[in-house]
This record gives structure tokens, C-alpha cells and sequence, in this order.
């Protein structure tokens, strides 16, 4: 029932403004619970010097596999804080 709003939203891996890699973090009625915790933990990740910057998006249609984070065309299933800042630490480079 979401996947028409899923397949118009685009994920890109950068904001082409400022260069910062980009995690998408559901934000949909099952994986919402974690979303807060997530973006916290990646807003520490940030404040220690990562270019990366959270965004919350809509339901990703893998609920059942969430909390789902969404890194271009890859959704990272099953996250936490800590898996959310290694992936955060891997993939966006230090300021
Ligand atoms: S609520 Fe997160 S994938 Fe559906």
C-alpha cells in the first residue's frame, strides 16, 4: 500500500549541494519506534566529524525486516544504533 510514494521518492547517496552522504532512515508506522534512536545515533556519528546526515523517509515496504535503513539503492535491514554508525563511518568520509 506504499510502495506508489516507495518508488517516486528518489534515494540519492550525496546531497549534490553539500556533498554529505546521505542515510535514509524509515520513518513508517513499524520501523518509526527506532527512527529517533537511529538518527540520534548517526547525528553523534556527524558531530564527530562524518559528512553524513540522516533523513527520514516514508515506509520502504520491508517491514517485516526493519528497523530499514536506505543507503542509495541498498535497504540495511534489521539496524541498530551501533550498525547504523559502523555504516554510517564506512560509507561517508570525515569532514
Ligand atoms: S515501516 Fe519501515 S519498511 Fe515499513
Amino acid at each position: 500500500m506504499h510502495s506508489d510514494d516507495t518508488l517516486t521518492q528518489s534515494f540519492p547517496k550525496k546531497d549534490p549541494e553539500t556533498g554529505e552522504t546521505l542515510l535514509f532512515v524509515c520513518h513508517g508506522k513499524t520501523c518509526g519506534r527506532s527512527c529517533r534512536f537511529l538518527v540520534d545515533r548517526l547525528e553523534q556519528v556527524r558531530a564527530k566529524g562524518y559528512a553524513v546526515r540522516a533523513e527520514r523517509t516514508i515506509c520502504m515496504d520491508r517491514c517485516e525486516e526493519g528497523p530499514n535503513v536506505r543507503y542509495g539503492d541498498q535497504i540495511h535491514t534489521h539496524m541498530n544504533p551501533i550498525k547504523v554508525s559502523e555504516l554510517a563511518k564506512k560509507v561517508a568520509g570525515k569532514k
